[in-house]
């Protein structure tokens, strides 16, 4: 048995993926999920994936001492995956504070505890967000390339998490830290076991698009078909949240047993190669053989018009890459919404 790793958000979708790949992968792992965005069955799915289910504590990150009460009752814990977070970019305009105080406050508790416990390191959940729209000159983005200007609130927690990281290590605390910038993370496990279980109407592309072939919603409106694009749409790295979730366990390893490895590293986490929207509707279309309702429709407010990630230094310094193809983890998002229809849970 590996070390113990507390995973904060792990009966989330990437949360979930990730703590199957670090069982499997022989880690302990201990989850805590104040499950506001997510259900307790979630560790069902685990539990029939990996044989084994994870310990689990319904606390909120925002209360101290229900989370120093975590530490105290598994002191082995060496390692901490942050994703417990408040992630919807149009409800983070509507409420800032809220934003704020669970992203930020969730950090600095898990930052001020780790030295007193042990705990050696933290891999952070960030996104490719930071980088905001990048010249085109600076396309695929690597981690060196200017970051911009957030435009929601959820996307600046994103920027000032990466900022309170490198604060503290940077002020000498003895911790080591792993920033993820991840991409557009889709698809599922390919059990179907677990997945993504968006709340209400998604905003995201690939729910919208299971949801609108399985009848759902009536039909997907592309945002903007005039984007200097080859197509005209917009254009996205989309990472199959199984790939994603095994790099978390690379650049875990990396932080816990490479000594030689910095106190604090940024990676891209995507495949290096963008896809339009209207290439995601069609390889929807061919890899399950469901006709979509789909039409364009005016662009989306603050919608960024191509991005894609340089990640070739994760795949050389973690020794990871993005192998899946897409037809097969658009295939795996279908069968994932089949089997929550199966379920009569939408
Ligand atoms: C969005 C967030 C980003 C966040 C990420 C989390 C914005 C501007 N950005 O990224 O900060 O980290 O989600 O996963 O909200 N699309 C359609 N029709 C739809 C839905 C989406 O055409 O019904 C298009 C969008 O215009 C975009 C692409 O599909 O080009 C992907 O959209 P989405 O899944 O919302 O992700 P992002 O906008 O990249």
């Amino acid at each position: 048995m590996k070390q113990t790793i507390l995973v904060t958000g792990g009966t989330g979708f990437i949360g979930s993926h990730t703590t199957v790949e670090l069982q499997q992968a022989g880690y302990k792992v201990v989850i805590v999920d104040n499950l506001s965005n997510s259900n307790i069955q979630v560790l069902d799915g685990i539990e029939k994936i990996t044989g084994i289910r994870p310990a689990f504590e319904k606390v909120d990150l925002r209360d101290k001492e229900a989370t120093e009460a975590v530490f105290q009752k598994y002191p082995d814990i060496e390692g901490i995956i942050h994703f417990a977070a408040s992630k919807a970019v149009g409800e983070s305009v509507q409420k800032p504070l809220l934003y704020y105080r669970n992203n930020i406050v969730s950090l600095v508790n898990l930052l001020e505890l780790m030295p007193k416990y042990n705990v050696k390191g933290i891999i952070f959940s960030s996104s490719c967000t930071v980088y905001g729209q990048p010249k085109p000159e600076n396309l695929p983005v690597t981690e060196a390339a200017p970051h911009q200007k957030a435009t929601s609130p959820y996307g600046n927690t994103k920027e000032v998490n990466e900022q309170i990281i490198y604060d503290y290590i940077h002020s000498g605390a003895p911790i080591k830290s792993i920033v993820l910038r991840y991409f557009n993370p889709i698809g599922a496990h390919p059990t179907a076991l677990i997945g993504e279980l968006p709340n209400g109407v998604p905003a995201n592309l690939i729910p919208f698009v299971t949801q609108t072939a399985m009848g759902i919603r009536k039909e997907l409106t592309i945002f903007g078909k005039d984007y200097d694009t080859p197509d005209g749409t917009c254009i996205r790295d989309y990472i199959y949240v199984v790939d994603l979730a095994k790099a978390h366990v690379a650049a875990m390893r990396r932080v816990l047993d490479d000594e030689d490895s910095p106190a604090i590293d940024y990676f891209n986490i995507g495949t290096g190669h963008g896809n339009t929207t209207l290439e995601i509707v069609e390889t929807f279309e061919k890899a399950t053989g469901v006709k979509l309702n789909w039409k364009y429709g005016p662009r989306r407010e603050g919608d960024i018009e191509k991005i894609w990630g340089d990640c070739s230094k994760a795949n050389k310094v973690l020794g990871w890459s993005a192998d899946t193809p897409l037809d097969q983890v658009l295939a795996s998002a279908w069968k994932w919404q089949q089997k929550l229809r199966e379920n009569g849970i939408m």
